[in-house]
């Protein structure tokens, strides 16, 4: 299959997003051009500096607009003709859907079905967007194949519910092939300052207290930032079988929260720990069966051990901490 050159990246300036481009941009062949609306969700000084690696090289072009921004996004779509488009632009987090719910409506709903009407509009060939693993909800039994029933409990997990539904629904009439990607707890060097593992060592290094939840009783399907790039990569080079499907992205070993802590304690003091009650917005466990994905790609995926992927994120937090 010819190799895709032209794709666009939404979301590039987050933790996905920039982990995908600044692999995908290792081929010279391929030109990417990422936007971002640079919002203040988290540490902005972490995106920019996320930026700053991309835009050196010179196959990246970035664009500072937000999704819900149609008449921009037209303009984008009309000077560049992209083979193929992956969406991680989102209000992503659970628990802040209950304080914001109106960035989760504009970004996740309206810049969503905006981007779609692009895709639709502009006949790209093949369109990735993220998903999650939060459409399963808390309900038994585990592992959740994509085949399970979906419980969305909160805004967040709606939202990219109402994603597939809607991508799913216009398949059916346009030529772009679709791919929804249900992503785990997705961990690593660069990652989210708003995730656990990040919140426990930013606790450590600047003396706050850690808010434990449920005494740490959570179990979490952690999968390496590497992995999931490596899936994203793979599907971005293979012709799409179906007009529309979803996979899995998960290293499909639940880890008890206490297990993880116990591994960053190896590099990092611990922090003070607040203990808290069981949060409405917590699921207890997720754990996902990744076999559809592996059957699907050409290449396996030997998923990273955790206390590896652990220790290459504590060494890259401990060079890093001032951007979070
Ligand atoms: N990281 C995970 O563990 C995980 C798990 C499940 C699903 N996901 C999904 O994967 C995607 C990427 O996640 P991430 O961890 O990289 O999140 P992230 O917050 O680091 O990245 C999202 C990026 O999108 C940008 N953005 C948000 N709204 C926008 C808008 N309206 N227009 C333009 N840009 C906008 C933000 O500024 C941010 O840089 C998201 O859709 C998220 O919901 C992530």
């Amino acid at each position: 299959m010819k190799i895709r050159n032209k794709i666009l990246i939404t979301g590039v300036a987050g933790f996905i997003g920039f982990s995908l481009a600044e692999k995908i941009l290792k081929n010279k062949n391929v030109k990417i051009v990422g936007i971002d609306n640079l919002n203040d969700y988290y540490s902005k000084k972490l995106k920019l500096e996320r930026l700053k690696i991309l835009k050196k090289k010179k196959n990246f072009k970035f664009f500072n607009v937000d999704l819900v921004d149609k008449k921009k996004i037209k303009v984008i779509f009309k000077k560049n003709n992209f083979d193929i488009v992956l969406n991680f632009a989102a209000q992503a987090g659970v628990r802040y859907s209950y304080k914001n719910p109106k960035s989760y409506t504009d970004s996740n709903i309206i810049g969503f079905i905006n981007l779609v009407d692009m895709i639709k509009n502009f006949n790209i060939k093949k369109f990735i967007f993220a998903s999650s693993s939060s459409v399963y909800g808390d309900e038994k039994p585990f592992p959740k194949s994509e085949k399970s029933k979906t419980y969305p409990i909160n805004l967040y997990s709606l939202s990219k519910l109402s994603n597939e539904h809607f991508a799913n629904s216009i398949s059916k009439s346009i030529k772009t092939k679709i791919i929804g990607l249900r992503f785990f707890t997705i961990y690593g060097p660069w990652g989210r300052p708003d995730m656990m593992i990040m919140k426990y060592l930013i606790a450590s290094k600047k003396n706050k207290k850690f808010l434990l939840y449920n005494k740490g009783d959570h179990y979490r399907d952690f999968t390496y930032i590497d992995d999931a790039v490596n899936i994203c990569e793979q599907l971005i080079y293979k012709k799409f079988k179906k007009k529309f499907d979803i996979f899995n992205v998960c290293s499909s070993q639940p880890l008890l929260i206490t297990k993880v802590i116990k591994e960053i304690d190896k590099y990092s003091k611990k922090p003070k720990i607040l203990k808290k009650g069981r949060d409405k917005a917590d699921v207890y466990k997720t754990y996902g069966d990744n076999k559809k994905i592996q059957n699907y790609l050409h290449k396996k995926i030997k998923f990273t051990d955790y206390k590896k992927g652990v220790q290459r994120t504590c060494n890259w937090y401990l060079k890093n901490h001032k951007l979070l």
